[in-house]
């Protein structure tokens, strides 16, 4: 009872912070947080492939993400990552990372490309100085830029062997499968649709592999109607529809349709396998949730070698449409260039090459359900969409801003339980790391209005114009389907609930005007009606006497 009564006397409270933020570059920083931003930025320059985790386990294993006060203080410029002499003097003296090195600078800044000084602590810096280092002992031990290590313990063994000077491989493996076990990001909704190349190059053998990554990745998710919906078709010279969105609506009736799927043989049509998919599977029609379910769209275009099409127009009209895409390359004749066309960006979380079948289960399964915890859902305007985050978790969203106005956000939260939202124009996933301001949520009813254009005053103004008018990298995404004529960009939001709570379920309601809200609104932020919250929170505490 007295946490009721506390729900409802804490609505009264308003937190909001105006600032931007980014503690990936302020000293010290440490984090979880600061290390996925960190990771983040570094993805989003696109001269590096994907990671497969490893910067992040890096992290984890040498400083816990740079939060363990004994190994910072025996080394503290160092930073996060633990940069020794050893690992900036060996990119100091590498013209080729020299001159990747300088690449960089235009996005990250000069300060943090200066590795002369040895001091590492800003967490970018350090971030940097690690993912070089990967390139350079790729580069001096085996004569080129291959695949850096992807499974845990092919990274245990590169770490111990070139990384650290002391640590021994199983300390890796142990610490990092420990962590990773407690904190699996869990996705409870998404449409996500597999299109799968069944051409003759393929064979049986390997074609069997692609179906067994399909099955064992969809095992992490819970597919059911309100949950994950999945689906699956196979392409070659035409296209072979398996499972649409609406069709096998649990985890072994999937599985079971993924088994019995045969293998055609025949041409490479990528771009009709993906332009089918858009229309047919990616429809309302065929089970496809309408945004207002708030369900991200995602694809996975999987191919062994060259379109016999064109993909260029395919790839882009799914995209506009909403749908987050993964183009991966398996095998030795893909053309890398086609995977990074129908991939979304940027291309080194969506955009993977392989060299073996048996990489998709060992290697690409974690990436993809890791990433796929990220990806935005998209709210329409003037929509009540629902979110249900459980204790602890993250829910990610992304709303369109008009270029010249505002927009509104309302929140209405129906359980005990208490959030924090980041605002961010430049970053995808915003989080207590990296925003552009935050405020918090509690039981009742939250509206935040954020304004942008030239002549915006209020107090939360958001961006600026100049941002605006530079966004144009960001809105080229993903953009809000035919039915939004507004001229908009992404803003995008993380709803990310406190530990402890019960989960929190809420609606979201975003509504969009190309008119600035008048007068500059002293605050722009404002609570509906305490007594609202008071009854709602009455009925809350009614119920609960019933149970
Ligand atoms: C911090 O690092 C030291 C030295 O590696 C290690 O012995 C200790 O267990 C670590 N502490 C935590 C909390 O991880
Ligand atoms: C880098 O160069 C310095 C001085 O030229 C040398 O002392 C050092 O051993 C070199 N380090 C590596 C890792 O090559
Ligand atoms: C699947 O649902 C069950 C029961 O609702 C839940 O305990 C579990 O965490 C869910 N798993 C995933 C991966 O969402
Ligand atoms: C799974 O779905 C199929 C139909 O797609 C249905 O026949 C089957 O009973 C379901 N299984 C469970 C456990 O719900
Ligand atoms: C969705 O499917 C319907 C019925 O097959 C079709 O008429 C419509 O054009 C499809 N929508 C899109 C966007 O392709
Ligand atoms: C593919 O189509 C795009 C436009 O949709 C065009 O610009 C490009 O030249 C085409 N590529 C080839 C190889 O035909
Ligand atoms: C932006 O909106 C303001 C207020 O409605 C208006 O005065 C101004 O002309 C608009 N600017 C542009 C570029 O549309």
């Amino acid at each position: 009872m007295l946490k009721y009564l506390l729900g409802a006397i804490l609505f009264l409270g308003f937190t909001y912070c105006r600032a931007q933020t980014d503690l990936t570059l302020v000293p010290g920083s440490s984090g979880e947080d600061v290390v996925d931003a960190c990771i983040q930025k570094l993805s989003a320059i696109s001269l590096f492939s994907n990671d497969y985790g490893f910067l992040k386990r890096i992290a984890l294993v040498e400083s816990k993400f740079g939060s363990n006060s004994t190994v910072i203080n025996a080394n503290p410029t160092g930073g996060i990552w633990q940069i020794t002499t050893k690992i900036s003097q060996a990119i100091s003296n590498s013209t080729i990372l020299q001159a990747i090195l300088k690449q960089t600078e235009i996005v990250l800044g000069s300060d943090i490309i200066d590795f002369v000084d040895g001091d590492f602590r800003i967490p970018l810096k350090s971030a940097l100085a690690a993912r070089l280092y990967i390139e350079y002992v790729q580069l001096t031990e085996f004569a080129q830029i291959i695949d850096i290590p992807g499974t845990v313990v092919e990274q245990a063994n590169w770490w111990s062997q070139y990384y650290t000077s002391n640590g021994q491989s199983n300390y890796f493996k142990t610490t990092v499968t420990n962590y990773e076990n407690a904190n699996r990001c869990t996705v409870s909704k998404m449409d996500l649709y597999f299109l799968l190349d069944g051409s003759g190059s393929i064979g049986p053998s390997d074609f069997q592999q692609s179906l067994d990554f399909v099955n064992q990745l969809a095992s992490e998710f819970n597919i059911s109607s309100e949950q994950v919906r999945t689906g699956l078709t196979i392409y070659s010279s035409s296209n072979y529809p398996i499972s649409q969105f609406d069709q096998h609506q649990n985890n072994s009736a999937f599985s079971d349709a993924v088994t019995n799927t045969n293998y055609p043989g025949g041409g490479t049509n990528t771009g009709e396998g993906i332009e089918f998919v858009r229309t047919t599977m990616f429809n309302t029609s065929t089970g496809m949730r309408p945004l207002a379910d708030g369900a991200p769209r995602i694809l996975l275009v999987l191919t062994d070698g060259q379109s016999g099409d064109n993909v260029t127009g395919p790839s882009a009209a799914i995209k506009a449409d909403g749908v987050t895409v993964f183009g991966v390359g398996v095998g030795s004749g893909f053309v890398e260039n086609e995977i990074r066309e129908i991939a979304s960006d940027p291309d080194s979380d969506y955009a993977f090459g392989l060299s073996q079948f048996d990489q998709l289960v060992n290697i690409l399964k974690d990436r993809v359900s890791v990433q796929a915890c990220k990806i935005p859902a998209l709210i329409p305007d003037d929509t009540e969409v629902p979110i249900t985050i459980d204790s602890g978790d993250a829910h990610y969203s992304e709303v369109q801003m008009p270029t010249n106005g505002s927009i509104e956000l309302s929140y209405t939260v129906t359980t005990i339980a208490t959030a924090t939202v980041y605002v961010s124009s430049s970053t995808t996933n915003p989080s207590s790391a990296v925003f552009d301001f935050f405020f918090e949520l509690q039981f009742g009813v939250t509206v935040v209005t954020i304004n942008s254009g030239e002549t915006a005053t209020s107090a939360v103004e958001l961006v600026s114009n100049t941002y605006a008018s530079s966004s144009s990298s960001i809105s080229s995404r993903k953009k809000r389907a035919a039915d939004n004529t507004m001229t908009s960009y992404p803003v995008y939001v993380t709803v990310k609930a406190a530990a402890g709570d019960q989960s929190l379920e809420a609606t979201v309601k975003a509504t969009g005007s190309n008119t600035r809200s008048k007068g500059g609104t002293a605050s722009g932020i404002h609570k509906l009606s305490w007594m609202t919250a008071l009854i709602l929170a009455l009925l809350v505490w009614i119920l609960s006497v019933d149970i």
